[in-house]
């Protein structure tokens, strides 16, 4: 049940250890050193002042009621006073450190999150193609959470802990021995039952849990951006049913998970009686053989329940910090991972030239394919050629523009434009110089005006215009709401098929880069815009080199040649007249279909 859910991602990503992960977070800490040590400074100062709080005390009541007690005297009010400014001093550095860890950790978190939303977004298409878009932000936001409980529970809490506890033991040590001594091995081994089991016990599990909550997350926005198709379907309970499912997966594993925090909880619990029990049977022991006084038996128990407090605390805060790891581990991992499509070192940008378009003998296997696609596919477009590409679905013809773009590398073989390999230039330069109006285009929710300039964002209102109207978009547009400046909605929705097609030629024309790519950019028109917009790309692509895929004839009679695909390979080439003359063949039986 929950195989088909289970993303490229979750499968090929390797777990980070709680080493790793940490070094991760510490990465972010070194992000701002001054905040970072002034939380470090005044936590350690608030902890040395608490450690000193019980002998201030002791101080306190040898003034009072110690054989030099003197009621005229000052020294009771001088160790009063000590008494109380320690305590004020613990508070006001506490407030200090809380003060310097919020700038600290809100900026930080800041930070991080729009490093991994850059590492993400720079990942393969491929890694994209393969993975929940739900899932990702349930990863971001779970890990920029985590470093918040991360960073406030080890600074302000767990270290500042460890700190008061072996302070307390050492305190034991110097004055009751064997009682320090026992104190002492029973707060270590404590503490690395405590590690082990969250390491250990804890973690694997938890692990688990946080791939079936971002698959919750994956499942919620699939059927949500699907949320028409549910509709048309009044497949709503369905739906309802498929998301119960998965929840009820999530609800199997985090209920092991939490299970597992309340019986590392026991164990520490366990732990902390028999260190009460044990300490206070050693006591009465000493106490029956005259080593150790009533007031002494008191002292250690009140200082033992000091002392079972901090453990107690320190039990949470480890399960805490392990929590926080493991959410935190999906966008460390993002961090160290390569984005499998890389420039090359020191590439330098792509040149763009008049437009030549080579394929020279390449082979291609998408992955998870056993076969190639493309085999020892050579072909040459010359600079300024009008091709267009026909053939089945499937015969791999938007896989040709996806490597001319180098969305993929190809297995065997090289692509040059213009003379330069694809692979040895900077990929942003190569794309900037290749306009491409997609078979299904994206739009952003944003305005008309930022979606057709996207290709480039500084053009003004005019330049817009005269794009749109190439592109037979700007009498639509003017009968839009707020015109340019009206929202498209997710992903384009608000626009009919055909006028999102439309944009998308306009944010072509305006790119006005050596080369034009159309995938099946017309085939939601009308025959009649079909025409219009027909007439203005071969005004656009005037001078450059056009690659049109089509389906309509009519779209691809004027090419200069056309380039017949069938499974990966170029079954027919030539232009119009000579393809359908031969009677048989692939084109041929396309032109008499469309002939009726
Ligand atoms: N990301 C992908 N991973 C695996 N196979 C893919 C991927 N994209 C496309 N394919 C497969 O490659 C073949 C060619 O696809 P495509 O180039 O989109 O065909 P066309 O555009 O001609 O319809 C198809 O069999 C398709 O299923
Ligand atoms: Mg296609």
């Amino acid at each position: 049940m929950t195989d088909f859910l289970e993303d490229d991602d979750a499968q090929t990503e390797r777990v980070l250890t709680n080493l790793q992960t940490l070094r991760f977070v510490a990465r972010q800490w070194r992000r701002r050193p001054i905040l970072f040590s002034g939380v470090v400074t005044f936590t350690a100062m608030a902890t040395l002042a608490d450690v000193f709080v019980p002998v201030a005390a002791g101080a306190l009541i040898d003034a009072i009621s110690g054989p030099e007690a003197d009621r005229q005297g000052t020294a009771h009010w001088m160790a009063l006073a000590g008494f109380i400014g320690l305590a004020v001093l613990v508070n006001i550095f506490r407030q200090f450190a809380v003060r310097c860890e919020v700038p600290f950790s809100s900026a930080n978190m800041a930070d991080m999150t729009t490093e991994a939303f850059a590492n993400v977004q720079r990942f393969s298409a491929d890694w994209h193609a393969n993975t929940f878009a739900g899932s990702v932000v349930r990863k971001i936001t779970r890990g920029m959470w985590a470093y918040d409980t991360i960073t406030a529970t080890l600074w302000l809490g767990l270290i500042p802990s460890v700190s008061v506890m072996v302070g307390l033991g050492l305190y034991m040590l110097f004055n009751f021995f064997w009682v320090g001594v026992y104190a002492l091995s029973v707060t270590a081994i404590f503490m690395a039952v405590s590690v082990l089991m969250a390491t250990y016990y804890i973690r694997p599990q938890n692990i688990i849990s946080n791939a079936r909550d971002s698959e919750l997350g994956g499942a919620v926005a699939d059927a949500i951006s699907g949320v028409a198709a549910v509709k048309s379907f009044g497949a709503e309970a369905r739906e309802d049913a498929r998301f119960h499912e998965l929840a009820w997966v999530w609800r199997r594993e985090t209920k092991k998970t939490w299970l597992r925090f309340v019986n590392t909880w026991l164990v520490q619990m366990v732990a902390v009686l028999a260190l009460q029990a044990g300490l206070a049977g050693l006591l009465v022991r000493m106490w029956t053989s005259g080593d150790a006084t009533a007031g002494d038996v008191v002292f250690a128990i009140t200082a033992f329940l000091m002392m079972a407090g901090y453990m107690r605390r320190f039990g949470e805060e480890v399960q805490n910090v392990q929590r926080g790891l493991d959410e935190i581990q999906d966008i460390a991992g993002y961090a160290g991972k390569r984005a499998e499509i890389e420039d090359a070192a020191g590439a330098p940008d792509f040149r763009p030239g008049p437009g030549e378009i080579v394929f020279d003998a390449v082979q291609f296997t998408y992955a998870g394919q056993d076969r190639p696609l493309y085999e020892d596919f050579t072909l040459t477009i010359p600079a300024g050629e009008k091709v267009a590409l026909v053939g089945p679905t499937g015969s791999g013809k938007s896989t040709f523009v996806k490597l001319v773009q180098r969305l993929y590398d190809v297995d065997a073989g090289a692509i040059r434009i213009d003379g330069q390999d694809v692979r040895t230039v900077g990929q942003a330069s190569l794309r900037r110089s290749i306009a491409l109006v997609p078979q299904d285009p994206a739009l952003f929710h944003r305005s008309i005006h930022e979606n057709i300039a996207y290709a480039r964002p500084d053009a003004s209102r005019d330049a817009v215009i005269e794009a749109a109207r190439r592109a037979r978009a700007h009498d639509f547009i003017m009968r839009l709401p707020a015109g340019y400046d009206t929202l498209v909605g997710e992903r384009g929705v608000k626009l009919s098929g055909g006028e999102r097609q439309r944009v998308a030629i306009a944010r072509a024309v305006l790119a006005d880069a050596p080369i034009l790519i159309f995938d099946e950019a017309t085939s939601s028109l009308d025959n009649e815009t079909e025409a219009e917009v027909q007439a203005a790309m071969a005004d656009v692509t005037a001078g450059k080199t056009a690659i049109v895929i089509a389906h309509r004839l009519s779209t691809i009679r004027d090419a200069d040649r056309i380039l017949v695909f069938d499974q990966g390979r170029i079954v027919e080439q030539g232009v119009h007249d000579e393809l359908a003359a031969k009677g048989e063949g692939v084109y041929a039986r396309l032109a008499a279909l469309a002939a009726g």
